[in-house]
């Protein structure tokens, strides 16, 4: 069942929708996004419904506490998989992209001369 957000960005005290922005991409779409807004909370306000699927069932997945709690607002941020979105400013230049199902584990490197046991 699809509904509109109805999360808002109220402007800074005494302002009127004037606030400073800051560049982000968003799975490649350009969007300008509050400064100083959490990356959750900067999305939200853009309309983003989606943030990742469940690695089960491919639900979509939205963020939900807003504090660190959940973890139903994992993203991939500037490259790195996992961050909690609710928890992380965003930044000029910021690469954001959703997460689809499960995250690739990745083997540890090796130390150059060592040799793993693979028993
Ligand atoms: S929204 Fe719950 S951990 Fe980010």
């Amino acid at each position: 069942m699809a509904t509109d957000s109805l999360f808002k960005v109220l402007p800074p005290d005494g302002a009127q929708g004037n606030a400073a922005t800051v560049a982000i991409t968003f799975d490649g779409q350009a969007l300008r996004v509050p400064r100083g807004a959490s990356v959750a909370a900067a999305l939200l306000a853009a309309g983003v419904q989606r943030f990742r699927t469940t690695p089960v069932s491919g639900a979509s997945r939205a963020p939900f506490c807003m504090m660190g709690v959940c973890f139903e607002c994992l993203v991939e941020i500037d490259g790195v998989a996992n961050r909690q979105s609710c928890l992380v400013a965003v930044a000029e230049g910021m690469t954001i992209r959703s997460q689809l199902g499960m995250r690739e584990l990745h083997e540890p490197a090796t130390v150059a001369g060592e040799t793993r046991d693979e028993r």
